[in-house]
């Protein structure tokens, strides 16, 4: 761990330029808007390690993982997200020198990522081997505002010399994944043209054909004047480029304006790439950067409206949940709903950019609190059309009916390439039910469930009605051979989440069910016809309830992580020395699954999941015992520790492992932040101040709240979107304000008391505990 980024509240800050540190930087400073993406990389080249990173989302390819020890039920491709064209690249040549801070003398840099407006900018002095020196300074943006456009302002000023600059800006397409098997390049070129003033490059992918057109057009200023200077136009192989020679006096800015337009074949006829291009490019360009900037700050403006959390009297707190939520806002956007949320965002290749059950799990609650319901919405109808691949899935795995979606995916098929951690991992199927469930009551919008939700949840049950069996002999419903959330154990019989949420699932399938009967009636027969569904079936369903056998240990009163587990010899982590951790780099996988080391919250989870059917005592002796022996070694673990250790009163243990989660990229805490940023577990940062510290839940359509102070912060404040209104929930020392900031007005509850906040009024509640 190394802090080596300045603190400030609204932007991320490095103030050095160190090689040893950049690809780090490349994926703290990323940008994004939800469509496209990339890595921190600089504009000029860069001879320096560094992790070249453009990503447009959605776009990926089937890598084969048939291998000789593939068997029936193995996945047949790993979805590898893939790096596409460099949009930013501008090659500078300096009297025929190329600038390249791996080869220069670097000094006064300073790059900084403002997350107010969603821009990144860079400045630095850079000496020359013989002796030139050039100031330059950039900003560029993905444009919020206009989804296909990226823009660069891009100045060099000659300090101590007259003579010429060179500027290329170029469009490179053959660039190289990251997560490749032997180097292969994905991309094959389909056309291309340049011309002065821009050109532009359409690519296809090998196997799927993604098409993705990327167009640029320039303007050069020197010193405020525009430059009306021939480009010789060099075009190779994927490559598109446009030199200009600028020749320079000592102290004139030659200033650089590129915007690039990438369009898909994802949104767009083959036919209409380059038309298409063209014409978001060329009104860009009619635009202008000023404008552009403007747009981007204004629409900033907005998603901060809509999802800020203030914290006083700790500017690290501040910088950090602001990144947070600057990255997830940057991610996903929610407008398209065949799109979803990689592990990594736009931001490193590592997971495939594929669609875990984080999604549901963390991200989900994010979306509902700080954007339009039609944003979470988004993310469920995501699932709602991979129904169809769902059920494919389950058959191919010798289940009669039902549907297991996939626990790694891009399009619906399953693409995960660690068979025996991730296969199990059927609990995924509970989180996708319990993102409906969390969806429904948070929004109260039940006409969900006719329209997407039960098919979907009917088809989860028929699933976990074949994947347990009967035990006779116990009178009892088992589940064996799976994988919890806890990834350390593999294969385990009976493990307490997967059960639970199985039995879960089954409930509120028949809640909803009973629902619709009652009030859809049309509809209930419609989906009944349509689902085939018969009343045994539900019988099934309840008798599984009812009979779910969960593993249990009376003595201690805590749940067991799966059958067996007090077999293992429990040893508290704090007791390992510390040269063991982290465990998944120390010590073999046979050490790891027979240990009683626990990667992320398991039991945890369903207790978090299920808050409302336990009380404090059970989670507390359970959160007793497995804490302890939890390594926290996946980024997912530590907010959910937090958000239960608020619950449980034990604040000092809930602000530390807020701390593991809020700054874990910033800080590199896992030491692995230069494969990407951990975006999905910024949505449990988030969570662990919306749901820890300020207790937030929803029961019987009421938003609730226990806020306390964490008692590091002078005070906090955090927006939360509730059926129409926008409230503003601020905690001190002294007391708890809800404002609302809009006109409709919210039912919610502090602590145990009712309220109404009135539309743009607001509710004051004296005195907060200081200790829950
Ligand atoms: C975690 C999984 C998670 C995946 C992607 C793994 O390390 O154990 O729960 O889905 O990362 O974030």
């Amino acid at each position: 761990m190394k802090q080596y980024l300045k603190i400030d509240e609204w932007s991320i800050i490095e103030e050095t330029f160190d090689p040893q540190t950049q690809e780090i930087s490349e994926s703290v400073f990323s940008l994004g808007n939800g469509y496209m993406g990339g890595r921190a990389n600089f504009e000029e080249r860069y001879t320096g390690r560094s992790l070249q990173g453009s990503y447009m989302a959605g776009v990926y390819y089937p890598d084969k993982t048939r291998v000789g020890w593939w068997k029936n039920g193995y996945p047949e491709y790993f979805a590898k997200v893939l790096n596409s064209t460099n949009w930013i690249g501008i090659d500078i040549n300096i009297n025929g020198t190329p600038l390249d801070l791996a080869a220069c003398t670097v000094s006064e840099f300073r790059r900084e990522l403002n997350m107010k407006e969603g821009t990144l900018s860079r400045s630095f002095t850079a000496a020359l081997a013989d002796g030139k020196e050039v100031k330059v300074e950039s900003i560029r943006f993905v444009s919020m505002a206009r989804r296909e456009i990226g823009a660069i302002r891009y100045s060099v000023t000659p300090l101590n010399f007259s003579g010429t600059i060179t500027v290329a800006p170029y469009l490179d397409g053959d660039i190289r994944n990251k997560d490749a098997n032997y180097d292969e390049k994905f991309w094959n070129e389909v056309e291309k043209d340049g011309f002065p003033g821009g050109g532009y490059l359409t690519l296809k992918t090998k196997k799927l054909d993604f098409h993705v057109t990327t167009a640029m057009a320039y303007e050069i200023a020197v010193s405020g004047e525009l430059l009306k200077a021939d480009a010789e136009t060099v075009l190779r192989d994927k490559y598109v480029a446009n030199i200009v020679k600028v020749p320079v006096q000592q102290g004139d800015q030659v200033i650089l304006y590129k915007y690039a337009a990438s369009v898909t074949s994802r949104n767009y006829g083959l036919g209409q790439l380059v038309e298409a291009a063209q014409s978001a490019l060329q009104s860009a360009r009619e635009a202008g950067f000023a404008t552009l900037l403007t747009e981007q700050t204004e629409a900033w403006k907005d998603k901060w409206k809509e999802s800020d959390i203030i914290i006083e009297g700790d500017p690290s707190a501040q910088q950090a949940i602001r990144f947070n939520i600057f990255q997830l806002n940057q991610t996903y956007t929610g407008e398209d709903d065949r799109l979803n949320i990689g592990p990594k965002g736009f931001t490193g290749e590592k997971y495939g950019g594929s669609t875990y059950w984080d999604t549901e799990a963390y991200c989900v609650p994010f979306y509902l609190s700080t954007a339009d319901a039609s944003i979470a919405r988004n993310l469920l109808i995501y699932r709602y059309k991979h129904l169809e691949k769902a059920k494919e899935n389950a058959r191919k795995l010798g289940f009669a009916k039902g549907a297991l979606y996939p626990m790694v995916t891009m399009n619906g098929e399953e693409c995960h390439n660690e068979w025996e951690i991730t296969f199990e991992e059927i609990h995924r199927n509970g989180a996708i039910a319990y993102a409906i469930y969390n969806y429904v009551n948070y929004t109260g919008d039940k006409s969900y469930l006719g329209q997407y939700g039960l098919e979907v949840l009917a088809e989860i049950s028929r699933f976990w009605e074949e994947r347990v069996h009967y035990v006779p002999h116990k009178d009892k419903y088992v589940m064996l051979g799976v994988t919890g959330p806890n990834e350390y154990e593999n294969n385990v019989n009976n493990n307490w989440y997967t059960n639970r949420i199985a039995a879960w699932t089954l409930e509120y399938t028949l809640e909803a069910l009973a629902y619709l009967r009652e009030h859809e009636d049309t509809r209930y027969a419609e989906l009944v016809d349509k689902l085939g569904l018969l009343e045994e079936e539900t019988d099934k369903w309840q008798d599984i309830i009812d009979k779910m056998y969960y593993p249990l240990d009376e003595e201690r009163g805590i749940f067991l992580q799966q059958d067996g587990f007090l077999d293992k010899q429990i040893i508290p982590v704090k007791e390992l020395a510390p040269e063991h951790l982290p465990l998944n780099q120390k010590w073999s996988w046979d050490r790891i699954l027979r240990s009683c080391y626990i990667k992320q919250a398991d039991v945890l989870q369903g207790l978090y999941f299920l808050n409302d059917r336990y009380d404090l005592e059970t989670k507390k002796r359970n959160y007793d015992f497995y804490e302890p022996i939890t390594v926290h070694e996946s980024s997912l673990s530590p907010c959910i520790h937090s958000i239960l250790a608020c619950e449980l009163g034990y604040k000092e243990k809930a602000y530390e492992m807020y701390l593991r989660t809020s700054r874990l990229d910033l800080d590199n805490y896992n030491n692995d932040t230069e494969d990407g940023c951990h975006t999905t577990s910024m949505a449990g940062t988030w969570m662990s101040i919306v749901h820890g510290f300020g207790g937030l839940r929803v029961q019987n359509g009421r938003l609730g709240l226990k806020p306390f102070n964490p008692g590091h912060w002078s005070s906090y404040s955090f927006k939360v979107m509730f059926r129409g209104s926008r409230l503003k929930v601020t905690v001190t020392d002294r007391d708890i304000t809800v404002a609302n900031e809009t006109e409709t007005p919210a039912a919610i509850t502090i602590y145990d008391k009712e309220y109404t906040v009135g539309g743009l009024g607001t509710v004051t509640s004296q005195g907060v505990p200081a200790a829950i």
